[in-house]
C-alpha cells in the first residue's frame, strides 16, 4: 500500500530539501531570513520544524527536480506544480515564501504551506489535497511534537503554522495545528489516542470563538471518561504566536492550567444570552443543552452534566425524559 505512494513521498522528500537549502543559498535569502527573525525565529527551531524558502520565480523547483517525465507527474500529482492548461506548461506552486513542510506520524512530509513575506493575499497558501494529504485528517506540528517531547500529556490545538512554531520556540513543544480548516472528530480521535487531554486555543477573535464552539460540538460525541478537553480564550486580538512573546512560558502554561474544562464552557456558553432565573429561561437552556448532551457517551461526565440540568430545572431525569420528545432517551 504504501509502495504505491513511496515515489510520492520520495519526492516531496527531495522538494523539503531543495526549499531548505534555498534559504541557505539563494540569491534572495536574505529577505527570507530577515523576515523569519523578524518573527523571533531562531535557525535552530527553523531546523526542527524544516522551515525553508521558496524564491521567487515560476520554475525554481520545476528546474531543479522536475528533471525527469516521472518526477514532473509526481510533482503536478502532489500539486507542486500547477498546469497553465492553454500553454500547457508546468509552474511552481509556492512563489516567494517561507515553507512549511507538513509531516505525517512518521516524519514523511506529505504537504506544505507557504507564507508570503509582506502583506500580499493570500497571506497562505497550502498544497491541495491528494492522496496523500487529507486536511480534515491531519495536524501540523504532531511529528514534531511527539519528536522534542519525552512524554506527552497535554496537547494544544491552534489555528496556524506559526503558533506551533513560536509555542515550541519558546517551550511549549505540544501545540498542533489544523490546516486552515474546522477541528475534525478524526483530528480528536487521533489526539485522544496520544494523550488524555486537549486543550483548544483558537484567535481571540470572532472567528476564534466561533472555531472553539465547533470543537465543542466537535468533542462532545466523542470524550469519555478519563479524558480532558479545556478551551483556553485568549485576550481579543491575541494568538498563541503573539500572547508567548508578551508572557513568556510561564504566563502561557499559568493561562493553560486555569482555562475552563468542557462542561464549564458548554453551560457557560449556553447561558450566555439565557435569563436563568426564570422558568422560560431554564426551560430554553434545558432544550439547547439536552441534545447535545444526548451525544455524548454513555458517562460519568455525561450524567454529572445531566444532574446540573436537573438541579437547574428542579426537574428528575424521569420527567425530563417523560416531557421532551427526544429521539433517543437520556440513560437515567
Ligand atoms: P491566521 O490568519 O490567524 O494567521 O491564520 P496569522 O496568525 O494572521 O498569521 P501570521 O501570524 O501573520 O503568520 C491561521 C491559519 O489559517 C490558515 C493557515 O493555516 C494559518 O496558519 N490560513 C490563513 C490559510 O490557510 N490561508 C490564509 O490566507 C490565512
Ligand atoms: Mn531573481
Ligand atoms: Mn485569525
Ligand atoms: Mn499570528
Ligand atoms: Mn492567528
Amino acid at each position: 500500500r504504501h509502495s504505491e505512494y513511496k515515489a510520492q513521498y520520495n519526492i516531496l522528500d527531495e522538494t523539503t530539501s531543495f526549499y531548505q537549502e534555498q534559504l541557505r543559498t539563494s540569491s534572495h535569502r536574505d529577505q527570507a531570513v530577515t523576515y523569519l527573525k523578524s518573527r523571533g525565529l531562531t535557525g535552530k527551531i527553523a531546523q526542527v520544524f524544516g522551515i525553508g524558502y521558496a524564491p521567487p520565480g515560476w520554475d525554481n523547483l520545476l528546474k531543479k527536480i522536475g528533471t525527469t517525465p516521472d518526477n514532473l507527474l509526481l510533482l503536478e500529482k502532489s500539486g507542486m506544480l500547477i498546469r497553465h492548461e492553454e500553454r500547457d506548461s508546468l509552474y511552481d506552486r509556492f512563489r516567494e515564501r517561507i515553507i512549511f513542510p507538513i509531516r505525517d506520524m512518521r516524519g514523511r512530509t506529505i504537504a506544505f504551506g507557504g507564507r508570503v513575506l509582506g502583506d500580499d493575499k493570500p497571506k497562505y497558501l497550502n498544497s491541495p489535497e491528494t492522496d496523500t494529504f487529507h486536511k480534515s485528517r491531519e495536524l501540523y506540528g504532531l511529528y514534531e511534537a511527539r519528536k522534542l517531547s519525552q512524554k506527552l500529556e497535554r496537547i494544544i490545538i491552534v489555528e496556524g503554522y506559526m503558533d506551533v512554531i513560536s509555542l515550541a520556540q519558546f517551550g511549549i513543544t505540544y501545540a498542533v495545528a489544523t490546516l486552515g480548516t474546522a477541528t475534525t472528530a478524526q483530528h480528536i480521535e487521533r489526539l485522544f489516542k496520544t494523550v488524555p487531554e486537549i486543550i483548544f486555543c483558537f484567535d481571540g477573535d470572532s472567528a476564534g470563538r466561533k472555531a472553539a464552539e465547533r470543537a465543542l460540538e466537535a468533542t462532545l460525541p466523542i470524550i469519555k471518561d478519563g479524558f480532558q478537553a479545556r478551551f483556553l480564550f485568549l485576550p481579543e486580538g491575541d494568538d498563541p504566536d503573539t500572547l508567548i512573546r508578551r508572557e513568556s512560558r510561564e504566563g502561557f502554561e499559568k493561562r493553560l492550567n486555569e482555562a475552563p474544562l468542557l462542561s464549564e464552557f458548554f453551560f457557560r456558553s449556553l447561558e450566555e444570552d439565557i435569563d436563568m432565573t426564570s422558568m422560560d429561561g431554564q426551560a430554553k437552556f434545558s432544550n439547547a443543552a439536552l441534545p447535545l448532551i444526548q451525544q455524548m457517551q454513555t458517562s460519568l461526565l455525561q450524567q454529572m452534566m445531566l444532574d446540573r440540568i436537573c438541579k437547574v430545572t428542579g426537574l428528575t431525569l424521569d420527567q425530563i425524559n417523560n416531557t421532551i420528545n427526544l429521539t433517543q432517551s437520556i440513560p437515567s
